[in-house]
């Protein structure tokens, strides 16, 4: 089969090679951003009198035919055709005849492919903005149900300080917003337009790129053809912000797996969320979030890959970026179907609260209040500290919690205890009483879900 650049070949491709190199198995997801793209140019060609009026209007209706097929799955497309650019191409050449090969006039696949990726990301990362925010929602409808649920908060894994379980929850909020901040920065440098670069150093026909992108809804041309045409930073930008999205996902699941566990027992999720066991019959795993956290390496190797494909080449095109694809694709779908699932799984999971509560009281995670207590009563907190060690240690030794003590134990300890310890020491004061800007008290809580609230509604 005659290739549309075979003009100086004297042989056929060999088969292995043709296999090889095509990339159609995959960038024909590019297809209505390559028919949006030609679309454009060659409008612009019109305009500009390179094409008459005749072959521009020929060559549209060719394409929007050709957008139909697909749409229909009525379009083949052939390896021997190599990529999504050169089978519409063909098809177009085919629906119309000669005035389809006009169609690459003042163009190349250089800044055609470029194009495409920006058409593609653009749409694509605005798409992961809309999702972030699907999780938001979910996130603060489970921690408006929860503002009164109280958990013990952890570092190093081991009960630090009592927290409320909505304060918890939002934290996984802010991460989300400034996943979708970063999304929304990297979008004003994906919306720069390469079409017009040509192959690499621009063109002999008079086209008017600012038409161009202007049609296309781009922000500014590239203002370099070489740059236009092999950078390939904000399909990595995508990436990377996607590999961080998936690290706050990842944490996310696992803290959904530790706390669906019989150890925790904090949460219950839905059964429409997990799967059984082929062995055991009592078993039900939750392997969503088990699987979140697993993808979240190939988000990962997707960001290194094309770093890597990158990192040594020269200037312009070279083939090595047509591995831009495949990772990118599969990173979005992943994170797509990541967000989608993880919205209704937070909506249905039931929230143990009596577990929760029990964690916070059967423990000395009121510890710190004492120290603050006497603090407070004017002991230097790293003296306080000290002795609240050692009423800790009395109490592990005596099989007592702080609130199991008597009033007669702590003044052995410290004559400035007085009876109004005992409220100081209960759950509720000492989460209500960590009340500085962002802390977990009940009042922050509140002003941070309406915050919140107000973030999502912006439009
Ligand atoms: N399929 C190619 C890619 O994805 C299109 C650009 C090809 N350009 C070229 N000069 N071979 O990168």
């Amino acid at each position: 089969m005659s290739k549309l650049w075979g003009g100086r070949f004297t042989k056929e491709t060999n088969q292995l090679v043709e296999t090889y190199t095509a990339s159609i198995g995959y960038d024909q997801r590019l297809a209505f951003e390559d028919i949006e793209g030609s679309l454009a140019h060659v409008q612009m060609l019109g305009e500009c009198g390179i094409l008459p009026e005749n072959d521009v209007e020929q060559i549209k209706a060719g394409l929007r035919k050709i957008a139909e097929k697909i749409k229909n799955g009525e379009a083949a497309f052939t390896v021997e055709n190599e990529d999504i650019h050169m089978n519409i191409e063909k098809m177009l050449m085919d629906e119309i005849g000669p005035a389809g090969g006009k169609l690459h006039t003042g163009r190349s696949r250089n800044d055609q492919v470029a194009t495409d990726m920006h058409l593609y990301v653009r749409k694509t990362t605005k798409e992961m903005i809309r999702l972030i925010a699907l999780v938001q929602e979910a996130i603060v409808t489970k921690a408006k149900e929860n503002k009164e649920t109280m958990m013990p908060g952890y570092t190093h894994l081991q009960r630090a300080q009592p927290v409320l379980f909505a304060h918890h929850l939002l934290a996984y909020f802010w991460m989300l917003e400034r996943d979708k901040e970063r999304f929304s920065d990297s979008l004003k440098r994906t919306d720069w337009l390469p079409l017009g670069a040509g192959a690499l150093a621009g063109t002999t026909f008079p086209i008017d790129r600012e038409r161009t992108r202007e049609l296309l809804g781009f922000s500014r041309i590239y203002p370099n053809s070489l740059d236009a045409v092999s950078d390939r930073d904000f399909v990595l930008e995508f990436l990377a912000n996607a590999a961080i999205l998936m690290t706050h996902i990842s944490r996310l699941s696992e803290e959904l797996v530790l706390w669906s566990s019989q150890e925790f027992q904090f949460i219950e999720l839905d059964d429409s969320f997990c799967t059984g066991s082929s062995i055991m019959p009592q078993k039900k795993n939750p392997d969503v979030p088990e699987l979140l956290r697993g993808k979240t390496g190939r988000v990962f190797g997707n960001l290194i890959g094309l770093l890597t494909v990158l990192k040594g080449l020269p200037l312009a095109y070279n083939k090595d970026m047509q591995e831009d694809k495949e990772g990118i694709f599969d990173t979005a779908d992943t994170l797509q179907g990541a967000l989608k699932l993880l919205a209704p799984m937070i909506e249905t999971m039931k929230v143990n609260r009596e577990k929760m509560f029990r964690a916070v009281s059967n423990d000395y995670a009121n510890a710190t209040d004492i120290a603050d207590y006497l603090a407070k009563k004017g002991l230097p907190f790293r003296e306080a500290h000290a002795v609240i060690g050692q009423i800790v240690l009395y109490g592990i030794q005596h099989g007592k919690y702080l609130l199991d003590l008597t009033l007669d134990e702590y003044q052995s300890f410290s004559p400035l205890f007085e009876a109004d310890i005992f409220e100081v020491l209960k759950p509720e004061h000492v989460v209500k009483m960590r009340n500085s800007a962002g802390g977990t008290g009940h009042a922050q809580v509140a002003a941070q879900l309406q915050m919140a609230e107000k973030q999502l509604r912006k439009p």
